[in-house]
């Protein structure tokens, strides 16, 4: 069955919210809103960084019948029911479950038209010391979660991958790709029904539990004398809460199942980063750790061969096409060149001291 807009009522409501670095919401944003209302929403992972952002958006900007929080930990559930609005209650579902339990996850399901896969182990020292933790969660629980929703008939499903995957180095990105993977080839088994996967890959959340920017908040505030930086030279990409939360809904207004979803944004030096945070602040040069990359990668050159190119983003469509689909021409997409490469040190899109600040500015 094909997805309508839902309530044409709906279609007066705003379009919210935010954006990337420079103010602009992705196109398809309202689209995929309005795609929620009246209809049932999971999310794994819905109590950690994304999932509470992504609830909070849904719940302000659409009117659907039910969003479900999957998560693990009852009082990560608990913090997060006490801070929301006691008007949504009658909307909120918070439902204990792990990925790595596909009955549980069956039960999440039922009913659900929309799924956002947020649930990841994405700590890569850990995932190299616990490598099944991070497989049976990261790779296990991804093949849990398209069976759950192929079973229940949930209509559009979003995977969120890191670049990371792109080339994986370690543990942690080597799962996201066989995450990735395992979504994409999920198309070939929807046969008739209107399941269809996809996936958003992106950078470093600005702010995000376990990233470089609140650890260095964290020092500066305690009054470190100087700032660790693994290298002068590394950079990474750059994203805000907002603008990930953003473009997965517009993902969902676009996406027909296999693409991987990168959207463009802009790179800065760790240095630089530590120089806005703290200027002047000594910096001392700590080396690489294992596991990291000195740029990262979001598409790599044997990618680009599937890689279109849109205003905001950029779409790799699958290598491997096993599924009955529309050709995946939209609009204004134009293939990248030959040998073309998105890594967060050849970008030509650049964060400056105040594009970072109003990055920062967006509350966590
Ligand atoms: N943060 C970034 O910079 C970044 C960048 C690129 C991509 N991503 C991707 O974005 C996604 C969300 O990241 P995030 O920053 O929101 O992560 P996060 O803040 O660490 O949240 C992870 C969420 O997953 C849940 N979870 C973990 N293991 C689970 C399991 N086995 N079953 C069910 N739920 C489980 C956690 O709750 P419980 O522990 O209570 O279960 C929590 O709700 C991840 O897939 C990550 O790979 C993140």
């Amino acid at each position: 069955m094909a997805i309508n807009s839902g309530d044409p009522k709906a279609q007066h409501r705003d379009s919210p919210t935010a954006s990337d670095p420079d103010g602009a919401p992705p196109p398809g944003l309202t689209t995929g809103l309005r795609l929620l209302d009246g209809r049932s929403v999971l999310v794994t992972g819905g109590t950690g960084s994304f999932g509470r952002r992504f609830v909070e958006t849904v719940m302000r900007h659409a009117s659907p019948r039910r969003v479900i929080i999957f998560s693990r930990d009852e009082f990560k559930q608990y913090e997060m029911q006490q801070r929301m609005p006691k008007e949504w209650a009658s909307t909120l579902r918070f439902f204990i479950g792990d990925v790595r339990d596909r009955e549980r996850l069956d039960l999440a399901m039922r009913d659900v038209d929309f799924c956002v896969h947020a649930a990841a182990l994405k700590h890569v020292p850990a995932a190299e010391y616990n490598p099944m933790e991070c497989i049976h969660t990261n790779v296990y629980g991804a093949e849990n979660v398209v069976r759950a929703a192929l079973s229940a008939g949930v209509r559009r499903v979003v995977a969120l991958s890191t670049d990371k995957a792109a080339n994986p180095i370690n543990l942690y990105g080597a799962s996201k790709l066989a995450s990735d993977k395992i979504f994409i080839a999920a198309n070939n088994l929807s046969g008739a029904r209107d399941t269809r996967f996809a996936v958003v890959r992106y950078g470093n959340v600005v702010g995000s539990r376990g990233s470089v920017v609140p650890l260095f908040r964290k020092m500066i505030d305690e009054g470190t004398d100087h700032l660790p930086i693994t290298d002068a030279r590394m950079t990474r990409f750059w994203i805000t809460l907002q603008h990930g939360v953003d473009f997965v809904l517009s993902c969902f207004a676009m996406m027909q199942g296999g693409e991987i979803f990168v959207p463009k944004i802009p790179s800065m030096r760790i240095g630089d980063l530590a120089h806005v945070l703290a200027p002047g602040l000594p910096q001392r040069i700590v080396g690489i750790r294992p596991g990291e990359k000195l740029h990262e990668v979001m598409i790599t050159e044997d990618d680009s061969r599937q890689t279109y190119e849109l205003a905001d983003r950029y779409v790799i469509e699958p290598a491997f096409t096993f599924w009955q689909h529309a050709p995946y021409e939209r609009l204004n997409a134009r293939p990248v060149a030959d040998g073309f490469r998105y890594a967060s040190d050849s970008n030509d899109d650049w964060l400056d001291g105040a594009r970072l600040q109003a990055l920062l500015s967006e509350p966590g």
